[in-house]
């Protein structure tokens, strides 16, 4: 079976993507209790699976979540999606749900199944190449961001409706992206991505509040001989920054032109953020960053 439009892997056994389902019991469902990680294929190679596999067992022992499977297992399901599928670029999704009642009617946590599924699709792009580089806007919300003391943002996590209304909020606004702040007005993070800004001569991206985005990462490193800081990143140095760019797996470093209505420097992709692109998709070819998929 080559299924281009996705494979998935649920309830111990692969399908398409798109007859892959979850049952409405399931506690993901029902309290959006779970967590996931999402790796990326570029090429045929994963790109730091490692990395999103701890960041994935991490949040799984936070959550007090067993997937049922150890991580050789789900290592090898992933690359069996992405073989099945036959996909070349692809966006990997492993999830660990609370799962099902045991007991019928309980509400035990206790006494749930936790379940796991994973599933490889063509590669998404949060922005695609072609609007990279011209650069894409962004919206402050006024919305803020859950209380990392609530929701901790460090364990990836679909309670995402802080998100997805500050999103509505930056359509209103003819924005395509959007950052949310904290209760202390600090820039947080977006839907699906980080942020750093170049301003005062220096990187700087949110220190806390946020994912430890694998992606971010990668920036941090590439700027290891630069001036970079992880710290307060406030909305008005946001505003009047030279440079900005959020990164993710879904789509990699991605200039912002507009912050607000406002244009970023010059308006078009600043140079800064060029060369950390380059440099960025650059690693996707160097085998200490990345693993082959097992095509059969
Ligand atoms: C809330 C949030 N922040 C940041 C990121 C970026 O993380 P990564 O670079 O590991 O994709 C994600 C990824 O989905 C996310 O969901």
């Amino acid at each position: 079976m080559t299924d281009s439009s996705g494979v998935a892997f649920v309830d111990g056994r692969f399908c398409p993507v798109e007859e892959a389902r979850i049952p409405v019991l399931d506690l993901a469902v029902t309290k959006g209790d779970s967590t996931y990680d999402v790796v990326h294929v570029w090429q045929g190679r994963f790109f730091r699976l490692d990395d999103h596999l701890d960041r994935f067992e991490a949040s799984m022992k936070a959550l007090r979540l067993d997937p049922g499977l150890d991580r050789r297992r789900i290592e090898d399901v992933l690359h069996e999606c992405v073989s099945r599928a036959g996909l070349r670029d692809a966006y990997v999704s492993m999830t660990c749900t609370r799962g099902r009642q045991t007991v019928p009617g309980s509400r035990d946590l206790r006494t749930t199944r936790n379940g796991f599924y994973a599933y490889a699709v063509p590669f998404v792009w949060i922005a695609t190449p072609e609007r990279q580089e011209r650069g894409v806007s962004l919206w402050i919300s006024s919305r803020p961001r859950i209380a990392p003391e609530s929701v901790d943002p460090a364990v990836k996590n679909y309670h995402w409706l802080d998100i997805q209304m500050a999103q509505f909020e930056a359509y209103d606004h003819g924005a395509e992206l959007v950052v949310l702040r904290d209760m202390a007005g600090g820039i947080t993070e977006g839907a699906g991505y980080n942020v750093f800004a170049y301003v005062d001569d220096r990187w700087l991206t949110p220190g806390s509040g946020v994912l430890r985005g694998i992606t971010r990462q990668t920036v941090l490193e590439l700027l290891a001989d630069d001036r970079v800081e992880e710290g307060h990143l406030s909305e008005e140095a946001l505003l009047r920054a030279e440079e900005v760019l959020v990164t993710s797996t879904a789509g990699g470093v991605m200039p912002v032109t507009e912050v607000n209505g406002r244009p970023v420097g010059s308006g078009l992709p600043g140079p800064r953020t060029r060369r950390l692109r380059e440099s960025y998709w650059a690693r996707h070819a160097d085998e200490r960053w990345t693993t082959p998929v097992r095509y059969r």
